[in-house]
């Protein structure tokens, strides 16, 4: 690898506008991801998370400005090539329902030429990554997961050809309370061992304070900024201070402590 790749942000959205049929889906987005951060992408449903997560990967390009990933735009990669460097979680899972959750785990490495020993080493050390004990899942099927079992085995795929960059599109969605909270710890320390440039979106507060190094806050197609988590939890921002609130009332707690307002 040269110096000058590994100098300069992992990602550089430049005055990004994207739009379809005339309407604007992203609106002059500009942000620097850092090499080795975990940038949350945060916002409401519809908000345009997706959208950037494509345009990093260059399954979709910008109609104005451009999209940097590393030294180049999306548009100067080889698409073959920017696939393979990037860990892509998305969002329903997406694994190939003929492959056994082996095949669709070792997918990169395979595409790469690894030997058939080492894939099947890295199989099982990214499955035992995600919590998923080898022998009991290399040999399933997709449709033989539970809907959280399928986004780990996602998660394991990304990881599995250790690509420099991970974009991962809400991968602990489907997950229950008690499992979220154990893969979202395990996954912290992941990130600190690997240091990987991770994009995750999210619309969990929680799991955005809890795993981000920054947080983007985005708004029907717009940044509204760029925080620290603790900047976040401070922000005079309107939408920045809704999340907040959300937070710190626990509206959840209150019910159960009798202070609700439920009609007697
Ligand atoms: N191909 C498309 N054509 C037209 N509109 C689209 C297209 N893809 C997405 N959109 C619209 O763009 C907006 C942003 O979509 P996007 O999928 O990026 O949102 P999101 O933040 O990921 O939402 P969610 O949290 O529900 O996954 C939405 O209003 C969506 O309806
Ligand atoms: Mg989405």
């Amino acid at each position: 690898m040269t110096n000058s790749a590994a100098e300069g942000p992992a990602v550089g959205f430049q005055g990004v506008h994207f739009r379809v049929n005339g309407r604007s889906l992203i609106t002059g987005l500009s942000m620097e991801i850092h090499r080795g951060e975990t940038m949350v992408l945060l916002g409401r449903s519809g908000s345009g998370k997706t959208t950037v997560v494509k345009l990093i990967n260059g399954l979709l390009h910008p109609s104005e400005g451009a999209v940097m990933v590393e030294d180049r735009t999306t548009s100067a990669w080889d698409p073959v090539q920017l696939r393979r460097r990037t860990g892509y979680v998305i969002q329903e899972g997406g694994l190939f329902p003929h492959f056994t959750v082996e095949r669709n785990v070792g997918l990169i490495p395979r595409l790469e030429g690894w030997p058939k020993e080492r894939i099947k080493a890295r199989v099982d050390e990214v499955l035992s990554m995600v919590g998923l004990d080898p022998n009991e899942f290399r040999g399933r099927y997709p449709h033989e997961l539970s809907g959280g079992q399928r986004q780990l085995v996602g998660v394991a795929r990304a990881l599995a050809g250790d690509p420099p960059l991970l974009l991962m599109d809400e991968p602990f969605g489907s997950l229950d309370p008690i499992t979220r909270d154990e893969i979202q710890h395990e996954f912290l320390g992941l990130l600190r061992r690997v240091r990987k440039t991770t994009i995750l979106v999210t619309h969990d507060v929680r799991e955005a304070l809890l795993l981000s190094t920054r947080i983007a806050l985005l708004d029907l197609g717009k940044l509204v900024g760029v925080y620290s988590p603790q900047g976040f939890l401070h922000s005079n921002d309107t939408v920045a201070r809704q999340y907040a609130g959300a937070l710190r009332t626990g509206k959840e707690k209150m019910r159960l402590s009798g202070d609700s307002n439920e009609p007697s």
